[in-house]
């Protein structure tokens, strides 16, 4: 398996150029795209590098890439990220990590967003829990309505994201009519925001056994 991300991440990162400001994705899949970056850093690649999370900043950082903060550049060219699910409108399930906040920010600011994830990810149906931050304050009450919408939320035990807040993973029977669920879900008080990224993926590469395969985003 590691492999297999390991090919998606490095055939990602093909399309970074000079002077590019690029998206650094959290997760054990984005990590060999930055330790890719960082070797390639290493051999006079002149980018800037804007971190999802505060463990890809310091991963980052460790390989040499110079890390920025998102608010001093208005766009990012490209960012690599990886993904929990994706389906086949290349919509994502992300979160597992915890830093669905900072990359969903990220995503929405990139001109592409390139996916990178092993063959297992690829799912006609989601079935990954879906997280969901929420601020502490009255976080069981944000479980309930939740609940409300037929979720089963349950509190990720001795985690707090880098924003200060708590992360409820909500199973479900069946997630369906994606784009409405993902406003329905943001728009209960408490929700700060959820893993589903909907047209956000502008490409999603897949490590395979065999090779890798891209999947894209139809205009
Ligand atoms: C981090 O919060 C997540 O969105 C990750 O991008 C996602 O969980 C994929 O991680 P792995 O590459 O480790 O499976």
């Amino acid at each position: 398996m590691e492999e297999l991300k390991r090919k998606a991440a490095c055939e990602a990162v093909k399309e970074i150029k000079d002077g590019m400001i690029v998206g650094l994705g959290t997760g054990s899949t984005a990590k060999y795209a930055i330790l890719k970056l960082g070797e390639m850093v290493k051999e006079g690649l002149d980018i800037i590098g804007i971190a999802t999370s505060l463990e890809s900043e310091r991963i980052a950082k460790q390989v040499g890439i110079n890390v920025a903060d998102i608010n001093e550049y208005d766009s990012i060219d490209i960012t690599i990220d990886g993904a929990d699910q994706v389906d086949d409108n290349l919509n994502l399930i992300k979160g597992g990590g915890g830093a669905l906040l900072r990359e969903k920010i990220i995503a929405s600011c990139s001109k592409r967003e390139i996916i990178v994830v092993d063959e297992s990810k690829i799912v006609s149906g989601f079935s990954f829990p879906l997280p969901v931050e929420v601020v502490k304050f009255g976080w069981k009450r944000t479980a309930e309505k939740l609940a409300k919408l037929n979720f089963k939320p349950r509190i990720r035990h001795g985690f707090v994201t880098d924003n200060g807040n708590y992360i409820l993973d909500c199973e479900y029977d069946k997630l369906e009519n994606v784009e409405e669920m993902e406003a329905e879900i943001n728009n209960l008080p408490g929700v700060v925001e959820n893993g589903l990224f909907i047209g956000l993926a502008s490409e999603v590469i897949i490590g395979k056994k065999e090779g890798t395969e891209i999947m894209r985003k139809i205009k």
